[in-house]
């Protein structure tokens, strides 16, 4: 059996700029691929550009260059796009090549010989000002669906395919090979399709109206029809025609991945293409969801388009390609907000994995001088953790197969957030204080372990802060990325590696907007302050002198502090207020340790209903000033008796 992989991406038309979906099925494409590789398997990634047809010409008439010149100013985009985003294709074709244009045109002759396409005349609705021939369908009110403007009626002597003799092959393909087409409601959608009779394929452009294509071998007054000419491109740049061992080798491994605008070409043209060449169809095509901008397709004239370069810019190369592969659910449409990436950002990266990172390593740095020594063997206390950790590999592995990576990567979250709460409850901090550094190495150890894994099982999806982390651990340093067979055997920190301390790896990104909160309701419900998008600042509403004065704030004093079990932002604090003692629940754990609270003066909003967070009742609330992450209390200036009215 062949198990290697060749993943394609659409080949881009070269009359856009790239935009965020570009970028995502490239980077799908290229963490596909090196997860394959990192299985050992033989990989072949390839991507381009798609140059002929309508488009390109008219942009290069625009622009009043040659349509050849139009493409080689364009295709550097692509190109600087993908070296930026840490691309790893193997190849990269472009439809204008000599040794694309050569097979096309060998395809082409050897149809023609074969009586697989045949000349005749093609009626259809022609626009003189768009150029462009519609058929009855494509109509809008008997007028051009463009412009609106009348069309007209008109009979060319064209080229078809036979495509329609394939029909009943194609159904049965489709219905036999489940990993032919999807996921699965694509299936469905291309079977739909197919319930209505398959036509031929129009082939042709005559060159009086379109020159810009490759011309026809067997009618030098027509060029091919763009399609037909960029579909080849997945067969032509694997040595179809010119090395048959080689194209053998990864065709039987092909993997398309595609948005789901380009199903039909892709499910129904090009499988029928290679039946009538006798070449068997791709074994998956993969159609992806949409990105949208918010709630709304993406599109040029709502100048909605999300271009990477602004995120990368901003926020790395690497987390721009996590928020894409964590925030889609392989399949589906998802939206790309700034507050959703930001929000992902610092809960999984900044809070969690940068989080564990940096308190795993600074601890093994200043208690054991950067060194762990032999691997300690887990006792009771790890065993959740290491099950987490191991089961985020067979579960990446599985989503792998099953192109749902965005699970794949939540079961290497869910192990980091593990090994978060196996730190705390550790506390080697507390550890530390031993003289004997037994329990520390283990407590520490363990956490390492689990970085590692984690930091191999996404090294594909950010290869470069994956890299860093790393060689921080103390890991050697591997070209390619670690073993994914590795990563299952627990205890593969070397005895002698040596840990760095680095940067953070994540730093949190803060949203500018220093604020006073109430600091109990922020800590019920931390993230719904950065799920707001950052827009213009809202128009601020003005209040009357009545309406403060409903609120009854006064000072008090903390008698005492204690953590909430199982809530690791919040505090339960007594307060004196003068006339009566209250107990209030505060999210300020992050910010201050019981001890830095008590016999301080605080100011609280006494006349609050009283609520309970996690069972705790809290009576009233404290006043907090916030900056991102950072809380600091408002107190008064100097002494003044608890109870104090504030205003
Ligand atoms: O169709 N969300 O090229 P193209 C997700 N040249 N993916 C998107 C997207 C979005 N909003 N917008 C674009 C062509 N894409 C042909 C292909 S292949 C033989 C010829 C991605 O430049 C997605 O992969 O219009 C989609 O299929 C592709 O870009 C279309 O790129
Ligand atoms: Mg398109």
């Amino acid at each position: 059996m062949n198990n290697s992989f060749y993943v394609t991406t659409p080949i881009y038309y070269v009359n856009d700029k790239p935009h965020i979906g570009h970028a995502y099925t490239t980077i799908l494409a290229d963490v596909l691929a090196r997860y394959h590789r990192l299985l050992d398997e033989p990989t072949w990634f390839l991507t381009g550009t798609d140059e002929h047809g309508q488009k390109v010409q008219e942009a290069a008439d625009r622009n009043g260059i040659t349509p050849q010149e139009q493409c080689d100013r364009t295709v550097g985009n692509f190109q600087e796009l993908w070296k930026r985003l840490g691309i790893t294709h193997d190849d990269f074709i472009r439809t204008t090549e000599e040794r694309h244009k050569t097979i096309v045109r060998a395809v082409l002759q050897d149809l023609w010989n074969k009586g697989e396409i045949y000349a005749a005349d093609y009626e259809g609705w022609y626009c003189v000002p768009c150029e462009r021939f519609y058929t009855e369908k494509d109509l809008v009110d008997g007028a051009c669906p463009e412009c609106r403007r009348p069309v007209k009626k008109l009979v060319e002597k064209s080229y078809f395919f036979r495509m329609g003799k394939y029909q009943s092959w194609l159904i049965g393909h489709i219905e036999q090979n489940p990993d032919f087409i999807r996921p699965a409601h694509r299936r469905q959608e291309t079977l739909g399709f197919l319930r209505q009779p398959l036509n031929d394929l129009c082939i042709s452009r005559p060159k009086a109206r379109l020159a810009w294509g490759i011309e026809l071998p067997f009618d030098p007054d027509y060029v091919c029809y763009v399609w037909f000419d960029a579909l080849l491109n997945y067969v032509s740049a694997i040595g179809y025609g010119s090395d048959d061992a080689r194209f053998r080798k990864w065709w039987s491994g092909s993997c398309h991945l595609i948005g789901k605008d380009i199903l039909t070409t892709h499910t129904v043209y090009w499988p029928t293409m290679l039946k009538a060449m006798g070449v068997e169809p791709p074994r998956t095509v993969f159609a992806h969801g949409w990105w949208l901008s918010g709630r709304e397709k993406m599109s040029k004239s709502l100048g909605n388009v999300v271009n990477p370069m602004d995120t990368i810019g901003r926020y790395g190369v690497d987390a721009f390609r996590y928020f894409l592969l964590a925030e889609m659910t392989l399949g589906g449409d998802a939206s790309f907000t700034e507050a959703a990436f930001i929000n992902r950002y610092n809960s999984d990266l900044a809070n969690d994995l940068g989080n564990l990172a940096s308190r795993v390593i600074k601890m093994v740095c200043r208690f054991l001088d950067g060194r762990l020594g032999a691997p300690v063997t887990p006792g009771p206390e790890e065993h959740g953790l290491v099950a987490v950790t191991q089961q985020a590999v067979t579960a990446m592995k599985e989503h792998l197969e099953g192109m749902q990576l965005e699970r794949g990567i939540a079961d290497v979250l869910a192990a980091v957030r593990e090994a978060n709460r196996y730190f705390d409850k550790q506390a080697p901090w507390i550890l530390a204080k031993h003289e004997d550094k037994t329990e520390l190495r283990r407590a520490l150890s363990a956490c390492a372990e689990c970085l590692r894994v984690v930091s191999g099982l996404l090294h594909p999806v950010m290869p470069g802060k994956m890299d860093e982390l790393r060689a921080a651990l103390g890991l050697a340093a591997a070209p390619a990325g670690p073993h994914l067979a590795g990563l299952g055997v627990w205890g593969g920190l070397a005895a002698d590696a040596v840990m760095q301390d680095i940067p953070p790896l994540f730093p949190r990104i803060e949203v500018p907007k220093p604020e006073t909160v109430a600091v109990d309701s922020a800590a019920a419900a931390p993230a719904k302050p950065e799920k707001k998008a950052k827009a213009a600042p809202a128009p601020m509403e003005l209040i009357e002198i009545a309406d403060f004065a409903k609120v009854s704030l006064r000072t008090a004093k903390i008698l005492a502090a204690e953590p909430v079990p199982e809530a690791d932002r919040l505090l339960k604090l007594q307060i004196d207020l003068g006339a009566e003692k209250r107990q209030v629940v505060a999210g300020i754990a992050k910010s201050y340790t019981p001890e830095q609270l008590v016999g301080k003066t605080v100011v609280v909003v006494a006349n609050l209903k009283p609520a309970v967070l996690r069972g705790v009742e809290s009576q009233g609330m404290l006043l907090a000033a916030k900056s991102g992450k950072e809380l600091r209390l408002i107190t008064v200036d100097g002494e003044i008796p608890p109870g104090s009215s504030v205003g």
